[in-house]
């Protein structure tokens, strides 16, 4: 397809670096811009891929708090586990970058000084929140107070997390310092503003006016909404220790906010990257592109553009393909729950299923809408898709042609109708395929792509070469002729999207992954070429494997609802004598046994001291008949006889319930006679 841009600076979210990577975040934005960039490169196109490290902001500052260590030390750590689980998924960046290092700090401020400079800053003098035990103002997140909507006590000063109502600071009842526990004063304070308000007739024209029907609609949707209901002023620094200092005299403790230096961070990558680096930002023939997720299209749409427009020299956006949110198993992700799939866990669990994963975050994609990963839909679209449709055509087409003429491609003869089809659908599929790719369409992309394969695989069925050479051999080499260029032609356009598994093929077929203006040619392989030697392309991957991740997410919920489950109240109260009424002893549990077709009961035989008797009682999830004998339990003796299941159960043993709903004995602390009372 035919562009007038000459170049492309396409930039992925920088993510914070304070916590790993998850499968939401690599649907959203990382494997997109990836099939984009591969894809730009197959077709020679000029193209730098800037992505880093977001290590600025409060969150990494709280985080390091809590686990007692530096925001430096954070940011190391967690910089290098996302840049290793990228470069193991075969994320493409030409750089990946940080906002730590040095180019960032000096670009950030230097574009900071451009704009107070130039005046595009307007000073404004506010009251905050000050800790006068820590002796430093209060981000947001540094204050607790209760929520006025809904009463919780544990409302940030951004946020209340319980009810979802944003706040500001001063909103909040009785406000207190997350950093001292103290109560926090009021002091006045300098920031700097960028006037959004100004630029907003600019960015109604250029994004309301100018992008309608190019942006996707939830992004388009989302700035129209910002701008029609007016922009305010936004600070663009803050009082905190932590990030790109103020350049500006007396401003000690004042910082950039970490949403005016972070996609800075595009640029400064870029100049580590390359000295032309002023090309691919301000040529107006370059083509900027920003993945992102939507939580980031305000920062991406509104506030950089205007950023940029304010700096001057730059080029603006031309498109910001922002993705919406990917759930799993139903539940939205969450990197504080721990409800997530994290990328470099998934690659130690699944080695060499890279390919596995890009192939179902793309074919699942949250595109228009959020969309559920589960481990079954992962399994499924292995086995069903990639192993049946994709690997199986292209195995019989390598492994037929090995077995028939010695690996060498035989030349076809007269066409039939069906055979010009196949081959007129070939012709047309690289434009097909780009011109959803150029969309940002990557989910219709791929299922194009496994048409392809799917139509392969029939040509194949319906043609029958296995029956077809003990009778018409000429017929045979015409078809494996053909379904050998199909091969070829899929490892080409397959690139993009599943790289590993792309140059396996192009190893298996002996032939260097071409550019993508030759796929979809009917001589790619030529006549006599020798392929190689025939691969499996796929595995199956069995139940067991997807049981186990299934399990470790039931586990993390269980973790997490045992962590905030909630006390139950006590009951109201009650006279000495009620209680003295019931008659509890130790006991011991002499037979134990599970009742007939029940799942919970355990019929139990029990030397209460006074007698030997038999009591039903519901413990069979939580334990095993065998490993209770012997055991001593406490027994409500007095309870009145209860037939269960034709049981008469004569007591009850008291258990203590834990928050995941598993079960205890109460026991005595030390042996105790058979029949002596717990009072
Ligand atoms: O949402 C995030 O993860 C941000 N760290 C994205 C920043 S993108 C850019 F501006 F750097
Ligand atoms: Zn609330």
């Amino acid at each position: 397809m035919a562009e007038n841009y000459k170049r492309y600076t396409v930039t992925a979210a920088l993510p914070y670096a304070n916590g790993p990577v998850h499968i939401g975040h690599v649907a959203g934005v990382y494997l997109p811009a990836d099939i984009y960039v591969r894809y730009l490169r197959s077709q020679g196109r000029d193209v730098k891929f800037i992505c880093g490290s977001d290590e600025h902001g409060v969150p990494i500052t709280i985080r390091a708090k809590k686990e007692g260590v530096t925001p430096q030390q954070v940011v190391d750590k967690y910089h290098a586990l996302m840049q290793q689980a990228f470069a193991d998924f075969n994320v493409s960046f030409d750089i990946y970058s940080r906002t730590s290092s040095q180019t960032h700090h000096q670009t950030a401020s230097d574009f900071f000084l451009k704009l107070y400079n130039d005046g595009k800053f307007v000073e404004q003098t506010t009251q905050q929140y000050f800790d006068e035990k820590a002796q430093q103002f209060l981000a947001d997140r540094y204050i607790v107070g209760t929520c006025p909507k809904c009463g919780n006590d544990n409302a940030y000063g951004d946020q209340c997390e319980s009810c979802g109502t944003s706040l500001n600071a001063t909103d909040l009842i009785n406000p207190k310092s997350t950093l001292s526990g103290a109560v926090p004063v009021m002091r006045e304070t300098k920031h700097w503003y960028l006037p959004l308000n100004d630029y907003e007739a600019w960015l109604r024209e250029w994004i309301v006016d100018g992008h309608k029907g190019d942006w996707k609609p939830n992004v388009y949707g989302q700035c129209k909404s910002w701008i029609d209901q007016g922009l305010q002023p936004r600070a663009v620094t803050r009082d905190l220790d932590w990030g790109v200092p103020v350049p500006l005299e007396g401003t000690e403790g004042k910082v950039l906010y970490v949403w005016f230096d972070a996609p800075i961070g595009y640029i400064s990558a870029t100049k580590d990257l390359t000295p032309d680096w002023e090309t691919y930002w301000k040529d107006p023939e370059s083509k900027l592109v920003h993945f992102i997720g939507k939580d980031n299209i305000v920062f991406h749409c509104i506030i950089f553009p205007s950023m940029l427009k304010a700096h001057g020299g730059y080029v603006l956006p031309d498109n910001v393909p922002a993705n919406e949110f990917l759930n799993l198993e139903g539940d939205k992700i969450s990197t504080s729950r721990n409800w997530a799939v994290w990328l470099h866990e998934y690659l130690l669990d699944f080695p060499g299923k890279g390919d596995v994963l890009r192939y179902v975050l793309c074919a699942n994609a949250p595109e228009t809408k959020d969309n559920d990963f589960t481990w079954k839909d992962y399994q499924a679209r292995n086995n069903n898709e990639l192993l049946a449709i994709l690997g199986n055509f292209i195995n019989r087409a390598v492994v037929l042609t090995q077995k028939y003429y010695n690996g060498e491609v035989p030349a076809r003869g007269e066409l039939t109708d069906y055979d010009r089809e196949v081959l007129g659908v070939l012709e047309g599929m690289p434009m097909v395929i780009a011109t959803y790719i150029e969309r940002y369409r990557f989910r219709d992309a791929l299922s194009e792509l496994m048409n392809l394969a799917r139509l392969g695989n029939k040509y194949l069925a319906d043609t029958e070469p296995w029956k077809l050479i003990k009778t018409d051999e000429e017929r045979v080499k015409t078809i494996m002729n053909i379904a050998l260029q199909i091969s070829a032609s899929l490892s080409i356009l397959m690139e993009p999207f599943l790289p590993t598994s792309a140059q396996k093929l192009s190893n298996m077929l002996n032939h260097p992954l071409g550019n993508w203006s030759a796929a979809g040619s009917a001589d790619l392989l030529a006549v006599g070429h020798v392929i190689g030697t025939p691969e499996l392309m796929f595995e199956k991957i069995e139940d067991a494997a997807v049981e186990a991740q299934v399990q470790k997410l039931l586990d993390t919920k269980k973790a997490n609802e045992a962590e905030t489950a909630v006390v139950e109240p006590a009951k109201e109260n009650i006279s000495f004598e009620d209680f003295s009424r019931m008659d509890i002893r130790i006991g011991t549990i002499l037979e134990a046994e599970k009742v007939a077709k029940t799942k919970k009961l355990l019929k139990l035989k029990i030397d209460t001291g006074i007698d030997q008797r038999t009591v039903v009682s519901g413990i069979a999830e939580f334990f095993n008949p065998e490993e209770i004998i012997g055991q001593q339990v406490s027994i409500l003796v007095n309870l009145a006889p209860r037939e269960i299941k034709g049981i008469t159960s004569q007591g009850m043993i008291l258990m203590a319930e834990n928050a995941d709903g598993s079960l205890a004995f109460v026991q005595p602390s030390k042996a105790v006679k058979n029949g002596g009372t717990v009072s």
